[in-house]
């Protein structure tokens, strides 16, 4: 762990709140409490501080963007069904000009057509997409040596 505590972002779209009962079959029994918190104890690990919203309101979305993520070294973003169909999001975070890990529990490219487009992907530093709560932390220690190039 480094002297300098990086701040990371964790934006949570619609309907992950509902992580734990919502189609167990394809995003497993974790609830979001449960992966935010083995986030901030990696957080913890990497010597980075972890703030992480979830909203299901795509302007609730776009204002935390601005107000909070574009203050922040980066941020990990799972913008769920916005993902697909957000202008706003990306230009929120066009806007804010903050590096940004894209991440998804479950492969889109291995679902239906529509999920295949992402109107972030091109605009994130990289892309973690199928492997369940794990996407998360992979997204972390990513967007964290991404940060910290060369340590
Ligand atoms: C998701 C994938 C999206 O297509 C979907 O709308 C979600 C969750 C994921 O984490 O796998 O809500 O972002």
């Amino acid at each position: 762990m480094t002297d300098v505590e990086l701040a990371i972002g964790v934006l949570n779209g619609p309907n992950l709140d509902l992580l734990g009962t919502r189609e167990p079959q394809l995003y497993g029994d974790h609830g979001l409490d449960g992966i935010l918190s083995a986030l901030d104890t990696l957080g913890e690990d990497l010597g980075a501080r972890v703030t992480t919203m979830q909203s299901n309101h795509e302007g609730e979305l776009t204002d935390w963007i601005r107000d909070v993520g574009s203050r922040q070294d980066g941020m990990l973003v799972n913008a769920a069904a916005y993902t697909h169909t957000s202008v706003a999001l990306r230009d929120a975070l066009l806007a804010a000009a903050v590096p940004f890990v894209e991440v998804h529990l479950t492969n889109i490219w291995a679902r239906e057509p529509f999920r295949h487009h992402s109107l972030l992907s091109d605009i994130a530093v990289g892309v973690v997409s199928g492997f369940g709560p794990e996407s998360y932390l992979l997204g972390l220690r990513a967007l964290a040596a991404h940060l910290r190039p060369g340590e």
